[in-house]
């Protein structure tokens, strides 16, 4: 007995005493923090009084100042226990330093103290805001860096050279860092590197060295920089490569066959260079691939299909945009991989292929650009009925579907793009919850009204079609996040739905182009959020829809060629149009003075700033997707109609032409200061031109001809330095013609018709080119950017002349800037 309470008394002091070193060893162990060198410490103190703590600076939302933590006045031996700091135990040297997302803010140089921590071995500045300075050549004295992340900290400039000095260097981030000049070769050549980002860095040049030896990369992305050059074949020496990330370079030549030697390749993303040839063969060894893009490049030839079919991994490939010609000889009952993204555009396919018969797990299935033709097959019906969200198929030849069912099967669709040219006769409806609906383009005659119960809608492009009848009374509140309703050139006629709903979502209203009748709907008020409203060429009939002042978004007001009339309302209070920069009330039968002090409250002609190159767009967005509708509208000048297909933020018109305005032109223009575009022709304006129309320094177009105006043409008006159209023909002008850059490029026709008008040009002999010939050789020089429709317009409204698809380009450097090649029609894009 006595033993054993013995033995359990001992066993008792033998626990006790156990967990007592325990505990000592815990306490002496955690105080036992490495002793913090008196040089680093103040080195560190140092670098953080260098800077301003300002979170408002900083890129990431959850920043927060680590160095707050960082005080003199507590115990030095606490710096290796301050935030982001980390010391090495034995040595009390900083060896780790992560300052990411620490609101620092300031410049930064060669001279900061942070590089005496010689023993650094992970440095992470990411985050930070550090005001365009350089990165600081001295980081390459810090040789024992094994991590270095500068990501998106507002540096600015040159890659030092010194960067390759770091042997032992793994990982280095310098993605968002507004590099520009050459990135220094060595760099890629680093011994122990496995892990280089350098993207987004877009005026970053360099090209790629030769691999002699062989690497330990594995994550080599450099994503949206301005690397240029051929892939060299060494590359295939990088055979530990997982990521490879070339999208949006400047790469060229052809893809190496070497790649072939990335067996353990999981990610190939190189759209969006200039890469030619064919694409190698791959699938040998190629076997871990998951992600494939190659799109937006000029690859060409004919491509095995069934080369990436073999590959059991893959789950989306995008091919779209080259010179490739599929063949797929691969049948649907063999094993294939189950893909999630196929995008397979201009790729020259004849028929849907077989494999997608079985494909069962497909999200996205983009097809546009190739030669489908005839009816879409009913098998389709089948493929991913759980999974499909997007459909793109525009630009084939297809006529209509195989088996017509009412509603389409996928029942989580959100895109369906199907604007193809020749689709015909009635339109199945997609099913409800369908966001995006494209059906511009064809030749659809009829649209079920089951089109009401998508009531997930939010663009609905019915454009360009044989449409007819009248608007379903629903259009106006059938979804409460229709953000684009597109109706433009179809037959529609009677009037437009009564009913708009107080909805935040409806920013784009176009039914230009149609038979509609009757008056505006006052309701068209609700649509708070409406920034474009396009009625033009209708038979709409009412007076000025001062109304729609009160809506505080609209940007883009077009009532050109209907039938409204009488004279504008002058503003009440609430009806001031805040937003608005184009106004285009031509052809109309509007009459009466213009209501000067109008045009004080439209404060958005008044800005003459900002020369950015934004377009207008409304952007609708899914979790992956978004969809861009471009504003567009179409300008007459002299005597040509042009539709620029996008237009600039900043764009501002007023295009009043063919009323019967009469009275003076407001001296209160001149506080319309942006504007570009002003055109006045052909009304009953009587007086003087006013001379604070000479205030409107960024007029480019200014037409008022074809009215009755006299007096002298200001002198003032040679001072717009940007006027690159001007027409006053037409009017009871007297006086001499002034003299300025931009007068003396007028021509004879820009006078012609005052009979009091003297000076020249007029005393010149009559030399006028037609305004085509003249306006094509300045037009050169962008004429891939520029494809425009010029519809040539007699005098009279509507009076269409004749159509000329042509590069008719303007004079105007606004206009230039503001129209890019139109992508007809427009895609869905996919987000990376
Ligand atoms: C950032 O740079 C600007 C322009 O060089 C300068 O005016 C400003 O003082 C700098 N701010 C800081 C915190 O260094
Ligand atoms: C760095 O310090 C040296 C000497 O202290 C000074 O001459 C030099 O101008 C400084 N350089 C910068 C960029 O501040
Ligand atoms: C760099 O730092 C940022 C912010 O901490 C982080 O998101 C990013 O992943 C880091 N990069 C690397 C390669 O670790
Ligand atoms: C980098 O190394 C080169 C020699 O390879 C040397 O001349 C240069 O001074 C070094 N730069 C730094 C910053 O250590
Ligand atoms: C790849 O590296 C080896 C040395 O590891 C070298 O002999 C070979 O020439 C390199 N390959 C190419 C294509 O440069
Ligand atoms: C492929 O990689 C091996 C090492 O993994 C290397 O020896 C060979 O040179 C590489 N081939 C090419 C073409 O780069
Ligand atoms: C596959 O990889 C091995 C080793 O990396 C290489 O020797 C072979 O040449 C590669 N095959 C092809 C078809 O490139
Ligand atoms: C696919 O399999 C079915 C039956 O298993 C067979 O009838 C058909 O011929 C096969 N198709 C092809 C193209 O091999
Ligand atoms: C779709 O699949 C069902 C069952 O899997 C089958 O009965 C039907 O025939 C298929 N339809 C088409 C058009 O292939
Ligand atoms: C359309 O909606 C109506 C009422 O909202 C409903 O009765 C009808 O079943 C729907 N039709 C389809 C095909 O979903
Ligand atoms: C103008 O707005 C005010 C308040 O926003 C409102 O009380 C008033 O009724 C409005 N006037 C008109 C004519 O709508
Ligand atoms: C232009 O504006 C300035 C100041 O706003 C004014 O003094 C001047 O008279 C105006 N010029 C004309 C031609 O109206």
């Amino acid at each position: 007995m006595t033993d054993k309470y013995l033995y359990q008394f001992m066993f008792m002091r033998f626990l006790f005493l156990l967990s007592l070193v325990l505990v000592l060893l815990t306490v002496s162990l955690s105080s036992q923090q490495p002793l913090c060198r008196e040089d680093e410490r103040s080195a560190l103190l140092q670098f953080k009084d260098g800077f301003i703590i300002d979170c408002s600076a900083s890129f990431d939302t959850f920043a927060y100042p680590k160095v707050a933590s960082w005080t003199p006045e507590k115990e030095h031996s606490e710096c290796c226990s301050w935030d982001g700091v980390e010391c090495n135990e034995d040595t009390g040297h900083v060896i780790r330093l992560d300052l990411s997302s620490s609101c620092l803010y300031g410049s930064i140089n060669s001279n900061t103290s942070l590089f005496h921590l010689l023993q650094l071995q992970r440095l992470n500045l990411a985050f930070n805001n550090f005001n365009h300075s350089q990165i600081p050549f001295g980081v390459g004295h810090l040789s024992t860096l094994t991590y270095l992340n500068l990501s998106n900290s507002m540096f600015w400039g040159q890659v030092p050279k010194s960067l390759a000095n770091l042997s032992s260097l793994a990982t280095l981030d310098l993605l968002k860092c507004w590099l520009h000049g050459e990135f220094p070769t060595k760099i890629f050549l680093l011994p122990s590197l496995r892990f280089l980002r350098v993207a987004y860095n877009q005026d970053l040049i360099g090209h790629l060295p030769e691999f002699y030896s062989s690497s330990s990369l594995q994550v080599f992305t450099l994503e949206g920089t301005s690397f240029y050059g051929k892939l060299p074949t060494s590359i295939g020496n990088l055979s530990s490569l997982h990521v490879l990330n070339f999208r949006n370079c400047h790469f060229s030549g052809s893809i190496p066959a070497s790649l072939s030697n990335f067996t353990q390749l999981t990610y190939l993303d190189m759209p969006e260079n200039t890469l030619t040839g064919h694409i190698p063969s791959l699938s040998a060894n190629l076997t871990q691939l998951t992600f494939v893009d190659l799109s937006y490049n000029k690859l060409s030839g004919m491509l095995e299909l069934d080369m990436f079919l073999k590959i059991k991994s893959l789950s989306v490939l995008v091919l779209s945009s080259n010179y490739l010609t599929l063949l797929t000889r691969i049948s649907s009952n063999d094993t294939l991989p189950q893909f999630h993204t196929l995008t397979l555009g201009s790729c020259n396919l004849q028929e849907f292929p077989d494999f997608l018969r079985n494909q069962n797990k497909l999200s996205w299935l983009e097809l546009p650009d190739n030669n489908f033709q005839g009816l879409i097959p009913k098998w389709l019906y089948n493929t991913s009925i759980e999974t499909l969200r997007a459909i793109i198929l525009s630009s084939n030849f297809l006529i209509g579907f195989e088996q017509s069912p009412i509603v389409l099967p996928w029942s989580k669709l959100e895109v369906l793009s199907l604007d193809v040219k020749m689709l015909q006769g009635a339109l199945p409806i997609p099913p409800a919850s369908t966001k995006i609906f494209q059906v511009g383009w064809n030749k659809v005659s009829e649209i079920s009204p089951l089109i009401c119960n998508l009531s997930s809608l939010s663009e609905l492009d019915l454009s360009h079609n044989n449409l007819r009848g009248i608007l379903h009374p629903c259009l106006g509140n059938f979804s409460p996040f229709l953000s684009v309703l597109e109706l433009r050139s179809n037959n529609f006629h009677g009037n437009i739905p009564k009913t708009w709903a107080n909805s935040s979502s409806l920013r784009v209203i176009d039914s230009t182009q149609n038979q509609l009748e009757g008056p505006l709907p006052r309701s068209l008020a609700n649509s708070a959020m409406l920034e474009y409203l396009h009625v033009g060429n209708n038979k709409i009939i009412g007076t000025f829809p001062f109304w729609l002042g009160t809506l505080p978004q609209l940007k883009v007001l077009v009532l050109h060629s209907n039938g409204f009339y009488g004279a504008i309302r002058s503003s009440e209070s609430n009806y001031t149009f805040p937003k608005l920069r184009i106004i285009d009330l031509s052809c109309n039968n509007f009459s009466g003075h213009l209501p000067a002090e109008y045009f004080l409250h439209w404060t958005a002609m008044k800005a003459a700033d900002a020369n950015q190159l934004k377009y207008m767009i409304a952007r609708t967005t899914g979790d992956w997707w978004y969809s861009d509708f471009a504003y567009s509208i179409a300008i007459a000048n002299k005597g040509i109609e042009i539709e620029y297909q996008k237009i600039q933020d900043v764009f501002t018109v007023i295009d009043f032409s063919s009323n019967r305005f009469e009275g003076e032109i407001p001296y209160l223009l001149e506080s319309l200061k942006g504007l570009h575009l002003l055109n006045l022709f052909n009304n009953a304006f009587t007086g003087h031109i006013p001379s604070s129309l000479g205030n409107l320094t960024q007029l480019e177009s200014m037409d008022l001809s074809r009215n009755k105006l006299s007096g002298i043409i200001p002198p003032q008006l040679a001072e717009l330095n940007f006027l690159s159209s001007f027409n006053v023909s037409n009017n009871r002008l007297t006086g001499p013609i002034p003299h300025g850059e931009q007068f003396d490029t007028f021509e004879n026709s820009s006078f012609s018709g005052n009979l009091g008008l003297y000076g020249k040009p007029l005393s010149k002999q009559c030399d006028t080119l037609p305004p085509s010939t003249s306006e094509e050789n300045q037009g050169s020089e962008s004429s891939l950017e520029f494809d425009w429709k010029v519809v040539v317009m007699g005098y009279g409204c509507g009076l269409v002349v004749g159509a000329v698809i042509g590069k008719f380009v303007t004079i105007r450097k606004f206009m230039r800037a503001s129209v890019k090649r139109q992508q007809t029609p427009r895609r869905v894009n996919r987000r990376m």
